[in-house]
């Protein structure tokens, strides 16, 4: 068993690994600045496990803080889900996003050396394949230049930790690059609380099906895909949270660096996330067809082979299972976690 220090542990995935990782046994110190999250989570996560974990609210660019921790702790291995995720917001503010996501790990980083713990897991994303690759996207393929500034804070801290495992042997990290990863834990008790309007398809929808929106905007419906709307390869929260338990394993003994995709390798329409929602949960999402988001991709999908032949994960549920869940979490949350 492990003790883990989960940076963003208190957000939506880092939430659900903090649950994934106490109820295996490990040990969990969360950091979390609670800029985009709230402590109720962390509290829910206890309730759910029947264990505790320590909640240190703090900032990865706080290097006092960081060092406190290493001193506190005997760390073995740090989950780094700490920083900002907004794509359009990164557009408008990128030296925050410069600055969380990019000198924010660095500073981790840093810490993790002095205190001489180098086994991480990294949260990156699909969004560092170059548009010109088609899916399925494996972990071969070229990087590209992403088209907004969150995407390239991912791809630049991909690029810092490649090379630092390259200079210094004693690095053990995972970078996982998710594909789109939505629903809930099944109680319903811990799941995403986004601020204000959600940017992401499915928080989108549960806020529609409960009343907080009006209808769905289908951003396109003349993509060169089935329906014409876009596909993504949509991944449980849970199946997520568990590829880090995975990769942790594959870590503790293992030098190096290694990228996996974390997704299903399933294509899903947006249209087939809306009827799905609607027939498995017996709602009504009124909908219309806009015109296509700045950015978009048409299709997006992973080949997901090398996480289940290396990492022993297999993603357990389905589609159904993701709506279900999501909606489940949402109507016992009408307001997220500020009820
Ligand atoms: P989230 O916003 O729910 O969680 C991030 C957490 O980090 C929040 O609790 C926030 O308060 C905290 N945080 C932000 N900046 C911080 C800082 N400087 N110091 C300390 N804490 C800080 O987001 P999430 O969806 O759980 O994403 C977790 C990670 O996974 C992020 O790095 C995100 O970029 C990455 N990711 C997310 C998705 C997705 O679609 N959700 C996809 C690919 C990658
Ligand atoms: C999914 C599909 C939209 C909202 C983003 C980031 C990516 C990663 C995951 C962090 C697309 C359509 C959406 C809506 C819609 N995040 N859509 N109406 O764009 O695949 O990925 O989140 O790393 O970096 O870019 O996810 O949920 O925004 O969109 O029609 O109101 O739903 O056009 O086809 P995306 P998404």
């Amino acid at each position: 068993m492990a003790k883990v220090l989960v940076t963003g542990g208190a957000g939506y995935i880092g939430s659900h690994t903090c649950l994934e990782l106490l109820n295996a046994g490990h040990e969990v110190v969360v950091l979390d600045n609670l800029s985009n999250s709230s402590e109720e989570s962390l509290h829910r996560v206890q309730a759910l496990a029947s264990k505790t974990l320590d909640f240190v609210q703090g900032d990865i660019r706080d290097q006092k803080i960081l060092d406190q921790i290493f001193q506190t702790h005997q760390i073995d291995a740090v989950i780094h889900f700490a920083g900002l995720k907004a794509v359009g917001e990164s557009q408008q503010i990128p030296l925050e996003y410069f600055d969380n996501n990019i000198a924010g790990s660095i500073s981790l980083f840093q810490a993790m050396q002095r205190a001489r713990v180098f086994k991480l897991v990294f949260s990156s994303s699909a969004t560092v394949y170059g548009e010109s690759n088609i899916s399925p996207l494996n972990e071969d393929m070229p990087t590209g230049m992403p088209t907004n500034n969150y995407g390239y804070t991912k791809l630049i801290v991909e690029q810092l930790l490649q090379k630092l495992s390259a200079a210094d042997e004693r690095w053990s990290i995972a970078l996982l690059r998710y594909f789109n990863p939505v629903g809930a834990h099944k109680s319903g008790q811990i799941g995403e609380d986004p601020q204000g309007i959600p940017n992401n398809l499915m928080p989108y929808v549960t806020q529609v099906a409960v009343g907080r929106r009006e209808k769905l905007a289908v951003f396109g419906h003349d993509y060169d895909t089935p329906d014409g709307t876009g596909v993504r390869d949509y991944i449980h929260v849970v199946d997520l949270a568990n590829a880090h338990l995975c990769a942790l394993n594959n870590r503790l003994d293992t030098q190096g660096c290694r990228v996996w995709n974390i997704g299903t390798g399933n294509g899903i329409s947006v249209l087939q996330v809306k009827n799905t929602f609607e027939q498995v949960n017996g709602v009504t999402i009124p909908f219309e067809f806009v015109a296509r988001r700045e950015g978009d991709v048409a299709t997006c999908f992973a080949d997901n082979t090398r996480a289940l032949k290396e990492l022993g994960w297999t993603p357990k549920y389905g589609l159904e299972d993701m709506l279900a869940d999501s909606w489940n979490w949402q109507k016992q949350n009408p307001n997220g976690y500020r009820d």
